[in-house]
């Protein structure tokens, strides 16, 4: 599952975080994403239509890899799956999640904002975990602090995040790539701004991972 996870993160600078209310709006905000460029997307299970827009978008929307996102719960992961997701994010971990992900089909990425906590999934095997969240978490400095005493772990910082600090995430050895909601604006989605949205993910998909 790391490797899939490896495969999935080294496809795209920047996974787009999503939160929709319905699933329409998760089609085109989905399509409007790849044709601007990105393809790994992450839709969050905040929404009573979380799994419905994810479940279309897979269905529906040929070239993108979607995940799940704000997996919380146990039973989150097994929803998550049966409609589709390719894989799983969560804000944090717990020892429950940490169980329930470990079963489950699909590799996971889970989230830290301190050193203990990075210890911790790397002592448990992880390569990737998401920095979350990363600005109020201590943004490019505290990750470039971890090179040295935890090579071996790679972060996506996510969590303010936009066009104006990436390229300081991005620049970073231990960053596999960003996540971040600057790049489909709950307003654009709201608003059925699809063209907003496209040109957003085309200037992030030009951006260079290290
Ligand atoms: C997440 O769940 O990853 C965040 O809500 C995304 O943070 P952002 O909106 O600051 O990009």
């Amino acid at each position: 599952k790391t490797e899939r996870l490896a495969a999935i993160l080294s496809q795209t600078p920047v996974i787009p975080v999503l939160t929709f209310s319905d699933a329409k709006s998760g089609l085109e905000t989905a399509k409007a994403l790849r044709d601007g460029g990105l393809t790994v997307l992450e839709v969050t299970m905040r929404t009573p239509k979380a799994l419905e827009a994810l479940k279309a978008i897979v269905d529906e929307v040929e070239g993108v890899t979607v995940g799940a996102g704000t997996i919380l719960e146990p039973e989150h992961v097994q929803q998550a799956i049966e409609s589709g997701a390719s894989f799983l994010v969560s804000p944090g971990s717990s020892s429950r999640l940490l169980g329930a992900a470990s079963e489950a089909p699909v590799p996971w990425l889970p989230g830290v904002s301190t050193v203990s906590e990075a210890m911790q999934l790397s002592e448990r095997g992880a390569t990737f975990a998401k920095f979350f969240p990363a600005g109020p978490a201590g943004g490019p400095a505290f990750l470039k602090s971890l090179v040295a005493p935890l090579p071996e772990l790679h972060f996506v910082p996510t969590g303010g995040i936009d066009m104006s600090n990436v390229q300081d995430y991005l620049k970073l050895r231990n960053v596999a790539c960003c996540g971040g909601s600057w790049v489909a604006p709950q307003d654009a989605i709201d608003a059925g701004d699809w063209g907003k949205i496209q040109s957003l993910a085309k200037e992030a998909a030009a951006l260079k991972a290290r």
